[in-house]
Order: structure tokens, then sequence, then C-alpha cells
């Protein structure tokens, strides 16, 4: 269930969701918070879908061939998200939103514990 906040919460060890899941927050383009919890292994994509997150379309269902789960990721983030790969460096380049140096689509990173407190803010539109 969201948790909708005004505020960016900090990253702290409450900010872990139920039975230890890892908690993350989705930001609108004009900066109201849903944080809720995502089952280790789904990515930042599923996250937001299974939680009916407004803002992610997911046109591909994950294969990296759409960009239209394209968020940017809180900078204190970006060293514990993993890599872009090659071809999601490329499908980024077609998002509708403008590509900046903390894109990357949604679909391709797994959220894990060591994400726990993970925030995200949506771009203006996907498609
Ligand atoms: S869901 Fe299509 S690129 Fe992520």
């Amino acid at each position: 269930m969201a948790n909708c906040l005004r505020d960016v919460p900090s990253r702290s060890p409450a900010a872990t969701g139920v039975d230890g899941m890892p908690r993350v927050t989705y930001l609108s383009p004009s900066g109201v918070a849903h944080s809720v919890d995502v089952r280790a292994g789904d990515s930042v994509m599923q996250g937001a879908i299974a939680n009916g997150i407004d803002g992610i379309v997911a046109e591909c269902g994950g294969s990296a061939s759409c960009a239209t789960c394209h968020v940017y990721v809180d900078e204190a983030f970006l060293p514990l998200v993993g890599e872009v790969s090659p071809v999601e460096d490329e499908m980024l380049d077609f998002a509708a939103s403008e590509r900046q140096p903390n894109s990357r689509l949604g679909c391709q990173i797994a959220v894990t514990a060591g994400l726990d407190g993970l925030v995200v803010t949506l771009p203006e539109r996907q498609v």
C-alpha cells in the first residue's frame, strides 16, 4: 500500500518496509512522494506497477526496448544501482523526457536489500 508523503524521506534503517522488504520512494514530477514496499528481486518498474504508481508505462514489459519506465535515480543511490548496459544506454536516448546523467530504465534496476530507501523521480512524460 502506498504511503504518500510531501517530503522526500532520507535514507535510514527506518525506511525498511514490511517484513524487511526494501522500500522505494517514487517522486512525481511535482515532488509528491509515494513510498512502497517492493519485493526483493523485482525491478523498480515492477515495484511501481505492483503498487499502482502513476507515471510508469512499461510498454515492453521489462525487456529494455521501450524506455517508458524511465526514472531519475537519486544521486545518493547512483553508485548502488549498477552499471548501465549498452542496450539500456542506447534505449535511454529514446526516452520521451530529457535524458539526464541519473537517468535509468526502471526495468533494469533490481531492488535488493542494499537499495532499501531508494528514491527515484518520475519524468514529466513517458510517451
Ligand atoms: S519496461 Fe520497457 S524499457 Fe523498461
